[in-house]
């Protein structure tokens, strides 16, 4: 170990505030004279992606998306999660991963509800706190982010999140403190939105009050990509790290603002010294900071993503069609727009590229054996606007796949091209200069490829920007940003354009040239295009779809959303499936009985058809081996041992954000207080299309009665709650036992119920095995704000005495036994 407090003693201010800055977009500053070496950091959440962004770079193991992970309801899995993204960040060469992503479903609708675990802070908590040991251990840091109410991508850089401060502590913050105080966690992250009013990283009350005066963190806070608010309120903060570099409000105008005496000398240590003390007990400060990344596709990491996606599996209904009998089925047809290829993350920075690509088609057809005929129909389309368009259908002038570079020194696209390359795809991205030999500003670059359409009609192309772009298609200009320059937009770190359309009449088999020049001139802190296009489709898709139903056994039909429909950046706003996806369903159905229907999704989604099919299973993003699992789970090889991690709803208007989203004027109201999720519906009775904690297992459970470790509890002792468990099928299967908290008693408003302890067990038939649940005293506490007017009532935890009601069973609306404890208060 080094001795950081001498070590930080050696530095010049200007060397520390260089610590507490990006050096670029994915590694911070080193200090050669101190032989402090850079430091890289990766994204995220279900995969290390390293360096690159899109689908340039080195692959990476890609596992399924939080809600995924939250829907396994299984820390013991999610550890081993943590330490295989771990492992790959230190392929990448980085040492901090940024992960996990805990914000909390507040509404069905956010974009990046795939990417956080749950509506529940415990059970997000949890696992956060399980992935965090895990990724620990490989000698990386995590930064569980974004802190704190970040639970929608509307205005995401801008919004004010109005918490009271009750829901702050049960719900939104609960999550990153069990991550800290259970997890270890080495790192946070802070949102961008504001939080009543003022943004995050310069909220001393929680970076220092909270964060690590209360919660006892020792780690480092870091800024979302381009989300420091300022210099000096964040550094009296405690904000530690901006990212990424080069700084704008740290770095260099950290090292003026202490000089000309407007930030304390002793707050830039302060900084310098927890960056230190983290990257040293990494073992990072004896690392070159800046190695090779690399791609290992191990069968190991397959394995393990393969049982994340069935671990996280969930049978909503099944009356008895699942699991698929090879032996006694002639015909399978798989119908979907993501059938095929069944879509594996969310979209935004999450996103990885993955070893493995699913097809269900190959791996349901390996699963059924070569005695089940398997036909295909995709029966409609689901773009959301205008899709990024896919670099392997254009080929360029050398006949390779995607678009040929080309990059000039000056702004003009005149001169001789100082840099040429191919570039496997039709987006540009960069930070400073593009490569060697280019300057780091003011260059200008050309991209040509050529393009055969597979259909004629229409063709929607788009092209969104940073900086100054315009798209030639056949040699006429369809959108020019150089002429009309765009309105900014939320592309791009929110540095980017709006998206501008154009449409293109093209003929089926007529070769065209597509070119996107652009000027980096006046762009943002970073250059960036991307250029979209929307296909025609065939009319008669969905009469595809109805024929290979009627004529197949079973019809296996998936349906969902996609990365553009669940992404961040943006929200939803409708529960309804996109496209004409409930149609294809209705159609499919009534032309085949023997309907399942598979929903790849992240959050919730409508399900209108569901008491005309006969099964519906969950499958998530289910990442890089979805296709294996799903047909694993298909034909029964494995059970669905996945339960709900939110409340499916029956309509938009019954779920609590409701009326106070996405917001207006500025803010988000969380009006629903601590009444999210299941909390909501129970509060005010509302039927819903699947409780909390839902799901099948292929086998049949007994849940016995709770033996309690003492009939009598305090909030300073451990309450063991063991139920047995009996398998009472005929297979192997998983059971969630689930406890719910019910205050008997309550002294203020209380959620009907609350999840308090979980816990999943594998169980062969006729065995009995026990569930051993512990609640702490947290399991029966309520925040108290206290009242200020009065002179001896602070805030903080409070344990009522009192009755209190243990509710034990598979779901939130599934309660097998009901125990009441007394508990004496503090
Ligand atoms: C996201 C973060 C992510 C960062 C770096 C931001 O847009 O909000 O979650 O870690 O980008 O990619």
């Amino acid at each position: 170990m080094a001795d950081i407090d001498k070590l930080v003693a050696e530095m010049t201010p200007e060397e520390k505030a260089s610590l507490t800055a990006g050096r670029d977009m994915w590694s911070t500053n080193g200090v050669p004279r101190l032989g402090i070496p850079p430091v890289r950091v990766t994204d995220g959440p279900n995969g290390a992606r390293g360096t690159a962004m899109g689908s340039a770079g080195p692959r990476s193991v890609c596992v399924p998306c939080g809600s995924a992970l939250g829907a396994t309801w299984d820390p013991d899995l999610l550890g081993r999660i943590g330490e295989l993204l771990g492992r790959e960040a230190r392929r990448k060469s980085a040492r901090v991963l940024l992960a996990p992503t805990v914000n909390i479903h507040r509404s069905p609708l956010a974009g990046r509800n795939f990417e956080c675990y749950s509506e529940d802070p415990h059970l997000s908590g949890r696992l956060a706190a399980a992935f965090v040991r895990g990724a620990q251990s490989q000698g990386v840091a995590t930064t569980v982010k974004h802190l704190v109410a970040n639970d929608a991508e509307f205005e995401r850089h801008t919004i004010s999140s109005v918490v009271d401060e009750r829901a702050l502590r049960e719900i939104y913050l609960l999550p990153f403190e069990m991550a800290v105080r259970d997890g270890g966690a080495l790192g946070v992250m802070t949102s961008y939105n504001r939080l009543n009013g003022r943004y995050n990283t310069r909220r001393r009350d929680l970076l220092q009050g909270i964060l690590r005066d209360e919660w006892g963190f020792e780690g480092f806070v870091l800024t979302d990509w381009y989300g420091a608010a300022d210099t000096e309120e964040s550094a009296r903060a405690g904000l530690d790290l901006e990212m990424p570099g080069p700084g704008r409000a740290f770095g260099p105008a950290l090292a003026a603002a202490v000089a000309a005496g407007r930030v304390d000398p002793a707050d830039l240590d302060g900084a310098a010294r927890r960056l230190l003390s983290v990257f040293d007990r990494l073992g990072a400060l004896d690392d070159a900071g800046d190695g090779p990344e690399e791609a290992i596709d191990d069968p190991a990491d397959r394995a393990l993503a393969r049982e994340a996606a069935t671990g996280a599996a969930v049978l909503l209904a099944n009356d008895g069609l699942l699991p698929l009998d090879p032996a006694g089925t002639g015909s399978v047809a798989l119908i979907g727009p993501h059938a095929v290829r069944p879509r594996a993350m969310g979209g935004g920075s999450s996103a990885v590229r993955p070893h493995h690509r699913a097809n269900l088609l190959e791996s349901l057809g390996a699963a059924l054996g070569t005695g089940v005929h398997l036909v295909h129909e995709p029966g409609c389309g689901i773009d959301r606007g205008v899709p990024t368009l896919k670099a392997e259908v254009l080929r360029t002038p050398g006949g390779d796949a995607g678009m040929e570079l080309e990059v000039f020194a000056g702004p003009d696209l005149t001169g001789p091209a100082v840099h040429r390359e191919v570039a496997g795809e039709t987006k540009f991205f960069s930070i400073g200069s593009p490569a060697a030999g280019v300057p780091d500003e003011g260059f200008s670059l050309r991209a040509i490829a050529r393009y055969r359409p597979e259909h004629g009609g229409p063709h929607r192309f788009s092209l969104l920007q940073a900086g100054r772009a315009r798209l030639t298609v056949g040699g006429r200009v369809v959108i020019d940003g150089f002429a009309d320059p765009p309105p900014r937009g939320d592309a791009f770190f929110g540095l980017g354009s709006q998206e501008v359309d154009a449409a293109v009449d093209l003929a089926a088999g007529t070769e065209v040239e597509i070119v996107v020049e652009y000027s980096a001139e006046g762009a943002p802190a970073v250059h960036a295009w991307t250029i979209g296009c929307a296909r025609p489709l065939p009319a008669d898709l969905m009469e595809r779809a109805e024929a290979v139903a009627a004529a197949a056994d079973v019809a296996v039909v998936v349906v969902g959303n996609d990365d553009d429909w669940e992404t961040e950046g943006q929200d939803r706003t409708s529960l309804d499936l996109p496209g004409r996806q409930d149609e294809l369903v209705e159609r499919v159905a009534a032309a085949n009985p023997n309907t399942v229907v598979v929903v790849n999704a992240g959050a919730p989604v409508a399900l209108p058809w569901a008491d005309r099919v006969r099964a519906v299973l969950w499958c998530w993003f289910g990442g890089q081996e979805l296709d294996g699992a799903l047909a694993d789970v298909l034909v029964g090889k494995s059970d669905p041992a996945g339960r709900l991690p939110f409340t499916l709803p029956l309509r938009l208007e019954h779920n609590p954000s409701y009326g106070n989203f996405p917001g207006e004027n500025g803010e988000v109201r969380y009006g629903e207080g601590v009444l999210v999720g299941y909390r909501w519906y129970e509060a005010r009775d509302l039927p819903v299309a699947h409780p909390f904690g839902h799901g099948l297992s292929y086998s049949t459970f007994s849940i016995g009665a709770p033996r309690l470790s003492s009939p009598t509890a305090d909030a300073g002792h451990t309450l063991i709650v063991d139920v047995p468990v009996t398998n009472t099928g005929d297979r192997r299967g998983a059971e969630v036992v689930q406890l719910y908290v019910r205050p008997l008693d309550a002294r203020a408003f209380r959620p009907p119920q609350e999840l308090k302890a979980f816990r999943k067990v594998w169980v062969d038939p006729g065995q009995t095995v026990t569930a051993s649940l512990e609640l702490d005293g947290r399991a029966w506490a309520r925040w108290d704000p206290g009242q200020p007017w009065l002179a001896d009532a602070g805030a903080g935890w409070r344990v009522d005495p009192g009755r209190y009601l243990l509710a034990v069973g598979r779901s939130s609306a599934d309660i097998a036994h009901e125990v009441v404890v007394e508990v004496a208060g503090e």
